[in-house]
């Protein structure tokens, strides 16, 4: 079957979760039948087959297909593959369900972008696909939402503006999760667990975890950076009071990742390290131990299985449920990225904000990873890389921004007032 054949250009497997509806809305109502050839896809025709009719209901299509298959079963993935040019899924926990997609797609040479925050799952994938990847010029981009296209593309953003600008790039990068509003859902809790769970059983998600460039190519797993903050601090860039970010163990890796695929543009000595700010007054550095103190306590209790399934059972939402409607449409987020370098004539600094009036996980996630989808279908991509286990910005690079300012995003990227 040549790729003129594919009748679908983007199938979103996984249309029935919270993500995977949030998705297939966004595509649909953004892109009308004769500019996009959509499917839908899951395990369960009725459930399928209601989300097409809301889908109908509210945009310019009359029908939309849907595809049936199981994540468990390879044979009805590579045939999904197979039909489509991208596949965009947000079918998790990806560590359960992932593996024989990004086979399926490398098999059937169809590009592949997801939600994935597991890191664990991510070093499974570089270790085992990534060399067939580059073989079937397959693009399989990881984490094109909340995690971690606000930190990668930022960081991107920030490193060839001061590449362009003062032709260096920054010997330091900090990332500010400066604000946010918005929700959790089930999924993404189940998600976060089975990160825990993978390393209560298994040495090689417990070495990624450890190591800062778990995710660099095998032989270059070492660098500067020691890891991500775990305490309060008083910021060295902004003097303000910073607490740890729950997704800096993401980011930070999925960063470093792009920065050694692309053949260290940022530098071999390049650190980059991510936080949320609190402020400079007393309540911020109160804020600031509060925050490191609870997220030390939830990462520890994460950690001891019953108490994880405990919260699994009885805490947590259940896969399937999500925010509401009007934390979606009330949510927002604003990413700094600060970029610290030194020029011939002098230290200089660059500042990106990256951000939109959804909230990170749900609506703003399902315009990046939609976006991320229409990049590579329309192979609007500033890459060297033709296929391999990839990242937001060693995949797609900075036409992802554009696209993403298109649809009301601020990307914006300059030198900082001192
Ligand atoms: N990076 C980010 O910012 C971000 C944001 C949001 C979500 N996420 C991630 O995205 C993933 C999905 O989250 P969510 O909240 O949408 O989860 P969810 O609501 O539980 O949806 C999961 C989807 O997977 C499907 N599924 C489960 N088992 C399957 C199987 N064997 N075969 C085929 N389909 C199967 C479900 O189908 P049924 O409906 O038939 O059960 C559902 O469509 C999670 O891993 C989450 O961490 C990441």
């Amino acid at each position: 079957m040549s790729d003129s054949d594919r009748p679908y250009d983007i199938v979103v497997w996984g249309a029935t979760g919270v993500a995977g509806r949030l998705l297939a809305e966004y595509l649909a109502e953004q892109y009308p039948p004769d500019e996009l050839s959509l499917a839908i896809g899951g395990r369960d025709a009725d459930r399928l087959a209601a989300v097409e009719a809301d889908l109908c209901a509210g945009t310019a299509w009359d029908a939309v297909p849907t595809v049936l298959g199981d994540a468990t079963d390879p044979e009805s993935l590579r045939a999904i593959a197979r039909d489509t040019h991208v596949v965009a899924t947000t079918v998790g926990p990806y560590t359960t369900y992932g593996t024989p997609l990004v086979e399926a797609c490398i098999e059937t040479g169809t590009d592949y972008c997801d939600l994935t925050g597991e890191v664990n799952w991510v070093r499974e994938t570089v270790d085992r696909y990534h060399d067939a990847a580059v073989d079937a010029e397959t693009r399989i981009v990881h984490s094109c939402g909340f995690d971690s296209v606000p930190a990668d593309i930022g960081t991107l953003l920030v490193q060839s503006y001061a590449t362009e600008t003062f032709g260096a790039p920054c010997e330091q990068v900090r990332i500010y999760l400066e604000s946010a509003s918005g929700g959790v859902s089930g999924g993404t809790l189940a998600s976060f667990a089975e990160l825990f769970e993978a390393a209560s059983k298994d040495p090689v998600a417990r070495e990624t975890l450890r190591n800062p460039y778990s995710l660099a190519p095998p032989g270059e797993r070492d660098g500067v950076d020691r890891g991500q903050q775990r305490l309060a601090r008083k910021d060295r860039l902004t003097g303000e009071w910073t607490a740890p970010s729950p997704m800096a163990p993401v980011n930070e890796r999925v960063v470093r990742r792009s920065n050694a695929l692309l053949g260290y543009p940022y530098g071999r000595e390049f650190q980059c390290s991510e936080v949320v700010p609190t402020g400079r007054s007393l309540v911020g550095a109160a804020t600031s131990s509060a925050v490191a103190g609870g997220l030390g306590l939830f990462s520890a209790a994460m950690s001891v299985a019953p108490v994880r399934s405990t919260l699994r059972r009885f805490v947590f939402p259940a896969p399937g449920e999500g925010p509401s409607e009007r934390q979606i449409e009330n949510g927002h987020f604003t990413v700094r990225v600060l970029g610290r370098g030194t020029a011939t004539d002098g230290p200089f600094t660059v500042e990106a904000e990256f951000g939109t009036d959804r909230d990170p996980g749900y609506g703003g996630t399902a315009r990046m990873l939609g976006e991320s989808a229409m990049c590579l279908l329309r192979d609007e991509v500033d890459s060297p890389l033709s296929g391999g286990v990839l990242t937001p910005a060693s995949g797609i690079g900075l036409p992802l921004a554009e696209r993403l300012r298109a649809v009301g995003f601020t990307a914006s990227v300059g030198e900082a007032s001192e």
